[in-house]
């Protein structure tokens, strides 16, 4: 395979994960990151596991002088873009910060690779666009946009903008991936996770429970209509998710035009569920304390992934224990992230 990848994000967690899928499937790959919420040290990881090399370029996306120069030195083929901010809490106190990174840095690329000729666009977008959904599983015909916060605001809007785009001209190809709930490593424990401060999300928070990084886990809300009150969600394997890029990337080829599909395993697991299945792992007990529900939360949220199994051939292959094993070794063989 010749074709060169411009990954944006791709130092941070899912660009690592998805950036080494591309490099073993044979693809040349160039990452542009700000390192504002990750490290080189993954993409040195992602050599190591590889055995091949990456191109680096250290820059923000919204600098669109930068990103016209990477476009002239290679012959890009398609992008995929991660780069962004992705804290709903912190989007909250800082939409402006939100709406620059995430919208003006698309439009920026957008327009670079407008001047590049490359219309290949595979787009890092979330269930949360969906709000509450009106029926379980969630399917991609079911209405999007009631977005809670300004972070999945801005990813509902340069969902839009694409749409847009590929209405306007017929050579742009582009993959809305709504993504569910990214966890788990790759098998080396080498690349995964690399929170700054207090975790937002459910599973980084666990593990530092389980290494005695944290005293307790909060569970919000243990009063929602599900089978034991917790949060349901769709947890979906980081390598899974990687492996669906690959797949979109290819079948772009074959469909011009703008696509959504969802990325999820189609099965929901509550809180409880999985702090218990990651005591069971870890052999570490977690301790928990109940709380308020969080605020912009949803009782439930699970795919259906039937529209990328007929539509990319792609299916999650990684259930929960592999997910809670990967990100267990992870973190005890990295427990402070990346540190050389
Ligand atoms: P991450 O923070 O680990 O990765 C994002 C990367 O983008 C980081 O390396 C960061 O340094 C870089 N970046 C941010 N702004 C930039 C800019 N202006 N220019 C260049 N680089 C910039 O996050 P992640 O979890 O890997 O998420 C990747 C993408 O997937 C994001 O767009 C996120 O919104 C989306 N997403 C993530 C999740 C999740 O739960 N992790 C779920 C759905 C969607
Ligand atoms: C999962 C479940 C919580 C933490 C968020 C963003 C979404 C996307 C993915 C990045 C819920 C419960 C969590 C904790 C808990 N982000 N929980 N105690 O909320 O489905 O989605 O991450 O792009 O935009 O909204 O994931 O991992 O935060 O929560 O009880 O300390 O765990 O209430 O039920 P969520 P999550």
């Amino acid at each position: 395979m010749n074709s060169t990848i411009l990954v944006t994000g791709g130092a941070g967690y899912i660009g690592s994960h998805t950036a080494l899928s591309l490099l073993d499937a044979g693809y040349q790959v160039i990452v542009i990151d700000n390192l504002s919420n990750s490290s080189d040290i993954s993409l040195q990881r992602i050599e190591r596991i590889s055995g091949k090399a990456l191109k680096f370029i250290k820059g923000d996306i919204r600098d669109i002088q930068l990103l016209s120069r990477v476009f002239n030195e290679s012959q890009i083929n398609a992008v995929v873009h991660f780069a962004g901010l992705k804290a709903v809490g912190e989007s909250v106190k800082q939409p402006l910060q939100y709406y620059d990174n995430n919208v003006n840095g698309t439009l920026a690329l957008c327009q670079a690779m407008v001047q590049a000729g490359v219309f290949s666009l595979v787009f890092s977008s979330l269930a949360t666009v969906y709000g509450d959904p009106m029926h379980l599983p969630i399917d991609e015909t079911q209405p999007a946009g009631k977005t809670t916060n300004p972070y999945g605001r801005s990813k509902w809007i340069v969902e839009q903008m694409l749409g847009d785009l590929a209405a306007s001209d017929a050579r742009w190809r582009v993959a809305l991936l709504r993504y569910f709930n990214p966890i788990g490593a790759h098998p080396s424990g080498l690349i995964g996770e690399n929170p700054n401060g207090i975790p937002n999300n459910l599973l980084p928070f666990v593990a530092q429970v389980a290494a005695g990084k944290r005293p307790a886990l909060t569970v919000f809300g243990n009063d929602y209509d599900t089978y034991d009150g917790t949060g349901v969600r769709d947890y979906i394997h980081v390598m899974d998710l990687a492996n669906g890029h690959l797949r979109a990337l290819e079948a772009l080829e074959q469909k011009p035009g703008c696509h959504v599909w969802n990325l999820g395993t189609g099965k929901g697991y509550s809180v409880l569920e999985v702090v218990k299945t990651f005591e069971a792992i870890s052999g570490r007990s977690i301790s928990v304390e109940f709380a308020d529900r969080r605020l912009g939360d949803v009782a439930s949220c699970y795919a259906s992934p039937a529209k990328a199994l007929h539509e990319l051939g792609w299916t999650a292959k990684l259930g929960l224990e592999e997910m809670i094993t990967d990100t267990w070794r992870w973190q005890v063989n990295n427990p402070d992230g990346y540190k050389n």
